[in-house]
Order: structure tokens, then C-alpha cells, then sequence
């Protein structure tokens, strides 16, 4: 069986959120050094859009489509963006990364997946390459067009690789915080189906243009994943090494998102 892990960075972290279209180059660099440090190469990377693709997302419509064709060409564009800085920084750091975008690769109706080409990951990984995908606006039957994050398109992908036989060892989130945390700030270390609803109410508002959802929805798309046996890990991006040792299974500071 072919192992898999599957990372997603997030846009907090790669990203300054309260600066319009800033990348957070050196943290881009650190995390690619850990990701190529790690010696582990069987990995499909996702990434975030912060404030590339969240703010003109948010100036020209949202989730559910656009009111102009503008909206969906500037997001696009914004989105394009972002993954270029990403995998210029990847390939330099000497991983062989293949940008997929997510807006040619799949088409959803009210958000909800219809038609894929998750095909071409598994050519791309068996051709020992690193397939990339990113928080996009893809094409949508009832809306026209709707804003897909990284990480829902990495879980349909974690999905789609499980029925095709592979083992997904697990999903890494990079965030900016040690996983989430409770009302004293202290990492609750462990989320599943039986504690979540108590969990929920404890969650910070997220007060920021994101119109995929924040916290609540990365939880609510892991608690789902998990049912099929792929756990995911909530991780700090930006100390140095979590990333690297959640790949390597070492211990970490954060938060396990699994079944029981
Ligand atoms: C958002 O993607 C996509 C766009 C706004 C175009 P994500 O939801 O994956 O981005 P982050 O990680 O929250 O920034």
C-alpha cells in the first residue's frame, strides 16, 4: 500500500492576514526546509490564500458566487498569485512541486463536489512528483462560482487517494497557534465526535475577512475525515520544526482531530 501525508499550509501563516497581498517569505522558505528536511516525499501540499484571495474575494461577492464575471477573474488572479510565490520557494528549496489549480480540477453544485480530475494527482505522484493545490474560486452548478478552500480540496483529495488504495497516514494543518485552545489559552490536545459539541462554544470568533470559515470549518471538515480513518493534526507554523516533526510522527504541540 502507498503511504501518503498530506499538508496544508495555512494562509495565516504564509500570509500577512491584516496586510493585503503580503507573502511571509521567510516562513514560506523555513517551511519548505522542513518539508524537504524531513525526507518524506510522498506528499500532496495545500495552501491558503490569506491576504491574497480573502480580500478581493470579500470586495467582490463570496461563497456564493458573484454577482460579475470581475469577482471570479480578480479572485483567480489573486489566488494564482499566492501559489506562485509558494511554489517558486518550493522548488528552490528543492522539491519537485507541480502546481495543480483547483478551478481547472473540479466543479461543485451549492459547494458540494460534482465532477473532479483527481486522477491527474495520482499520475503526478506516481510520476515522483509533489502535487499543489490551493484555496481557489471553482466553477459551481447552482451559484456559477464558489470559493473552495485548501484544506476542503486537500480532504476530497485524502478521500479520493483512500479509495484508490493508498494509506492517508494523516493531514497537517500549519497554523498559527498550537492547535486550537480552550478559554485559558492552554491547547486542547485531542478533538473527536464525542467532544466537539462542548469544544465549540469555546472557539474564538474569527473576526478576520475569511469567507471559508476559519477554525470551526477546519474542525467540522476533520471531524468528517475522520470517519474514514485519516486523522488530522493542527500544528504552530510558525515555530520552528513543528512541521517537521508532525511529519515524522515525532510529538508535537497541538491539536489531533481523529474518530474516538
Ligand atoms: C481561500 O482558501 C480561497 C480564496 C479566498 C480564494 P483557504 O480557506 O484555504 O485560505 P486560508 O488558509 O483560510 O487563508
Amino acid at each position: 500500500m502507498k503511504n501518503i501525508t498530506l499538508i496544508k499550509l495555512g494562509g495565516s501563516v504564509i500570509t500577512d492576514k491584516d496586510t493585503p497581498y503580503k507573502a511571509k517569505i521567510s516562513v514560506i522558505r523555513r517551511l519548505a526546509k522542513e518539508i524537504k528536511g524531513s525526507g518524506i516525499t510522498s506528499l500532496v501540499i495545500a495552501h491558503g490564500s490569506g491576504s491574497f484571495g480573502h480580500t478581493s474575494a470579500v470586495k467582490y461577492g463570496g461563497k456564493k458566487g458573484y454577482k460579475n464575471k470581475w469577482g471570479i477573474a480578480k479572485v483567480a488572479r489573486d489566488a494564482m498569485e499566492i501559489n506562485r510565490i509558494v511554489m517558486d520557494t518550493l522548488i528552490d528549496e528543492g522539491l519537485p512541486a507541480v502546481s495543480l489549480r483547483p478551478m481547472s480540477m473540479m466543479m461543485t453544485s451549492k459547494g458540494r463536489i460534482k465532477k473532479n480530475l483527481f486522477e491527474i494527482i495520482e499520475e503526478v505522484l506516481n510520476q515522483g512528483l509533489i502535487p499543489v493545490v490551493y484555496g481557489d474560486v471553482i466553477w459551481d452548478k447552482a451559484w456559477k462560482s464558489t470559493i473552495y478552500s485548501g484544506e476542503t480540496t486537500l480532504n476530497e483529495i485524502g478521500i479520493y487517494l483512500s479509495k484508490k488504495g493508498y494509506k492517508v497516514n494523516k493531514i497537517i494543518q500549519v497554523g498559527q497557534t498550537d492547535g486550537v485552545y480552550d478559554l485559558q489559552k492552554e491547547t486542547i490536545p485531542l478533538i473527536n465526535k464525542k467532544n466537539w459539541d462542548k469544544i465549540k462554544k469555546y472557539l474564538f470568533e474569527n473576526k478576520r475577512a475569511d469567507v471559508t470559515g476559519g477554525m470551526q470549518h477546519k474542525i467540522e471538515n476533520a471531524l468528517k475525515i475522520a470517519k474514514i480513518g485519516i486523522n488530522t493534526f493542527l500544528i504552530n507554523g510558525n515555530k520552528a520544526k513543528e512541521l517537521s516533526n508532525a511529519i515524522l510522527g515525532k510529538s508535537v504541540k497541538g491539536t489531533i482531530i481523529r474518530k474516538n
